[in-house]
C-alpha cells in the first residue's frame, strides 16, 4: 500500500497519523507493540498486505492472505483503568461499522465483543492489546483490526468457510485499499478521542448481532442473550431465569445454531 497516500488522506480528514506499510509481517499487532514499547507516538499505524501469524482473541489465529484483506494496528496512548481499556475494542467496532454503513451502504452488526458481521458472517475481527503501568493505568494500547474486504482468491480455509465472508463481492466496485484504510482509521481515531463520554455504547447496543439469540458459553451451557449493558457487558439469562452480565474479555460465546 502507498504509505504517503494513507498519511495524506488521514491529514485531509483532520486525523493525522504516522503510517508504516509492509508487504508482509508475522503480525502487525506484534510490530506495533514492539515500537510502542520503544516510545513510538500515539496515532501511529502499522499496515501489512499479508500476515503469516495473524492473531485473534483467546489465542486464535486470524487468516490474513494477501490482496483480499486489510491488517491494521493503531498505537494509542490513553490513561485508562483496566475497565475503561476494555471499552477500546467495542468503541473500535462501532467506528469500523460506521464506515461500512455510512460510506458503503452495508448493514454491519457487532457480535460481542469484537467481531463485525454482515449477513450473519464475520467480516472483521478486532484485537486490542494494552500495557499497564504500575499505577494501574494504560501506558499504551495497540488496536488491531483485520477486515476481509473480499473473499480470498482461493476461498476461505475449510475451518472458517461457513462463517467468514468479505465486505464486498468481487463483482462490486471495491474501494482503493488506501482509501478505506484512511476512512477506517480516521473513524477509529475520532471515536477513540470521544471514548470517555461513552456515547458510542448506544450505537453498539443497536448493532448487536447476538440480541435475543441463544448462545453457548465456553462451559457448554446454553443461555439467552438479553442485550448489552451500559459498560458493553453481555447480559444473558440462564435457563433457571437468573440474569447475569458477562464482562470478561476472556469469555467467548458461540451462537447455538451455528459455530461462529
Ligand atoms: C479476532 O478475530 O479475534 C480478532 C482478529 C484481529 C486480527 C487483526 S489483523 C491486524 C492485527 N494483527 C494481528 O495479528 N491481529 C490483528
Amino acid at each position: 500500500m502507498d504509505k504517503q497516500l494513507i498519511e495524506n488522506t488521514l491529514l485531509e480528514y483532520g486525523t493525522p497519523c504516522k503510517v508504516y506499510t509492509y508487504e508482509q509481517l508475522p503480525s502487525t499487532n506484534t510490530t506495533a507493540k514492539d515500537i510502542a514499547r520503544c516510545g513510538e507516538a500515539e496515532f501511529t499505524l502499522v499496515c501489512a498486505d499479508k500476515q503469516s501469524e495473524g492473531r485473534g482473541r483467546l489465542g486464535r489465529s486470524f487468516y490474513s492472505p494477501e490482496d483480499s484483506g486489510l491488517y491494521l494496528s493503531l498505537i494509542v496512548r490513553p490513561k485508562f483503568t483496566f475497565d475503561d481499556a476494555f471499552l477500546i475494542t467495542p468503541c473500535t467496532a462501532v467506528a469500523v461499522a460506521d464506515v461500512l454503513k455510512e460510506k458503503y451502504n452495508k448493514n454491519p452488526q457487532i457480535k460481542w465483543v469484537n467481531d463485525i458481521y454482515i449477513n450473519s458472517r464475520k467480516v472483521c475481527g478486532i484485537l486490542t492489546e494494552s500495557s499497564f503501568a504500575k499505577d494501574g493505568f494504560t501506558e499504551w494500547a495497540v488496536i488491531g483490526i483485520g477486515i476481509n474486504l473480499t473473499a480470498p482468491k482461493n476461498g476461505f480455509p475449510d475451518e472458517i468457510s461457513s462463517i467468514a465472508s468479505g465486505v464486498f463481492t468481487t463483482s462490486e466496485q471495491n474501494p482503493a485499499r488506501e482509501q478505506i484504510t484512511a476512512q477506517i482509521i480516521s473513524s477509529v481515531i475520532r471515536l477513540y478521542k470521544m471514548l470517555p463520554d461513552t456515547s458510542f455504547i448506544e450505537a453498539y447496543k443497536e448493532m448487536s448481532f447476538l440480541k435475543q439469540k441463544m448462545v453457548f458459553l465456553q462451559s457448554g451451557e446454553s443461555v439467552k442473550v438479553l442485550g448489552i449493558s451500559d459498560r458493553c457487558g453481555l447480559i444473558i439469562q440462564h435457563s433457571d431465569g437468573k440474569v447475569e452480565t458477562l464482562t470478561s474479555s476472556d469469555v467467548s460465546v458461540k451462537i447455538a445454531d451455528s459455530s461462529v
